[in-house]
């Protein structure tokens, strides 16, 4: 395969006018394909209605809590159990809620702005804030700063987690660094999976601000598709045994096990971060959804369980993601022009394009009937200062229709790169 770059004008334009063709043909075929979000499919969904199943027989938990009535502020027993051996933290350093780990996380944060952490100097709100933002990243974090007003600061992500000596830098110098965003296993979007040495220099690296706190959005705990789930080391514990044990705020959901629109989300932090979310948490409401959390126990049970469950998860998306690869390598290997992740798990593949070509890339694929994620989601502000990183998510389309959008998608990044190298 020949290096695009090394191509002179006339072999460039002959690619131009082959690829244009291609172009075409697809605008005639009147796809509309939707690859902007990573939702799960309907056959992942069908996999959990099981639960469902008996549920209004459901409603006295086995140790005897009728989850149909008001209580139970942080999550019922058995479900704080269960996700204090998801997320590597004893039950009562768990607080099971609602549907949505998103909304948690947004609590905290609006919590934090409102009446500040323990062991801060009083809300965030009343002082300037930033928080690091690994990227590309997951653009609805980047949102929650932004509607917040705390700023940003991009820090970059390599394959074991973000650049640490930027962040141990950033972090121990600037006091109004309150906090960081991580999705550590399976990144949205690069797949990646932080090192046991990242989160140890996490858990350890001073900080000048004394209520520094890291968001640890463990949404791909356990969601490989191809070999053994990677391991992860508990942040929790690595900040405890550093001497930062309020640092690590760590989040999980079973959007992407059970129910993506109606799974149960939880969170796992020190003794004195859980009983103050439990105390401002106590105005907010009297309790969350026990009925729903005690038909996800019932069903996952145990880690086995769920392991056994996300296998057949793996079983659905495996096929997706090695046909994102298979189009991918086809149209684009060897070219110089694009370079994209090929994760394990997790629900993306996080491309690269020449700099300053994603913008067009992705108009012309909308063009043509295939949407992306907007150029730009994946970094703060929507600003990608090299205009080059493209999301991919397969999850959800069928696989005839992601081999589509695969060649769409690698005909466009041709199409700009070959204006790009002929100066247009
Ligand atoms: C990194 C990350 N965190 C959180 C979420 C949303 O999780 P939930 O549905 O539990 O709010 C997503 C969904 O795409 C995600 O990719």
């Amino acid at each position: 395969m020949t290096d695009w770059r090394t191509l002179d004008a006339p072999a460039l334009r002959a690619e131009r006018d082959r690829l244009r063709a291609r172009y075409d043909a697809f605008r005639a075929r009147n796809l509309t394909l939707d690859m902007t979000r990573g939702k799960p499919s309907p056959e992942q969904l069908r996999l959990s209605l099981p639960m469902l199943e008996g549920a209004e027989q459901h409603y006295v938990s086995p140790t005897g809590i009728d989850c149909r009535n008001y209580g139970g502020l942080e999550g019922l027993p058995e479900a704080r159990r269960l996700f204090g051996e998801y997320l590597g933290a004893p039950a009562e350093q768990v607080i099971v809620g609602g549907a949505s780990s998103l909304a948690m996380m947004y609590d905290v944060c609006v919590r934090a702005v409102l009446f500040g952490v323990p062991g801060g100097e009083g809300p965030w709100g009343r002082r300037e804030t930033k928080f690091l933002c690994p990227s590309p990243g997951y653009d609805r974090h980047f949102a929650i700063c932004e509607q917040l007003g705390i700023g940003m600061i991009p820090v970059e992500m390599h394959d074991d987690g973000p650049d640490m000596e930027v962040v141990e830098r950033l972090v121990a110098t600037d006091p109004t660094i309150v906090g960081m965003w991580c999705v550590p296993k399976f990144s949205n979007p690069t797949g990646a999976v932080y090192s046991d040495e990242v989160v140890g220099r996490l858990a350890a690296m001073p900080s000048a601000a004394g209520d520094f706190r890291i968001f640890w959005d463990n949404s791909y705990a356990v969601h490989a598709f191809q070999g053994e789930p990677a391991p992860l080391r508990n942040l929790l514990t690595a900040c405890t045994e550093a001497g930062h044990p309020d640092r690590a705020l760590m989040y999980a959901s079973t959007a992407k096990i059970t129910f993506a629109g109606a799974g149960v989300a939880a969170m796992a932090a020190s003794p004195a971060n859980v009983a103050w979310n439990l105390r401002v948490m106590g105005i907010q409401t009297i309790g969350p959804d026990k009925l729903n959390q005690l038909r996800h126990v019932l069903f996952l049970r145990d880690m086995p369980t769920i392991l056994a469950h996300m296998r057949r998860h793996a079983e659905l998306l495996r096929p997706k993601f090695e046909a994102v690869q298979r189009v991918l390598g086809r149209e684009l290997a060897g070219k110089g022009i694009a370079e994209w992740t090929d994760p394990r798990g997790g629900y993306f593949v996080s491309l690269n394009t020449l700099d300053g070509c994603a913008t067009d890339v992705i108009r012309m694929a909308a063009e043509a009937g295939v949407s992306l994620t907007p150029a730009g989601s994946t970094f703060p502000y929507k600003r990608d200062p090299r205009d080059r990183n493209i999301r991919i998510a397969p999850s959800f389309p069928r696989l005839e229709e992601i081999e589509a959008a695969m060649e769409l998608l690698g005909i466009c990044v041709q199409m700009v790169s070959s204006d790009r190298l002929l100066g247009r």
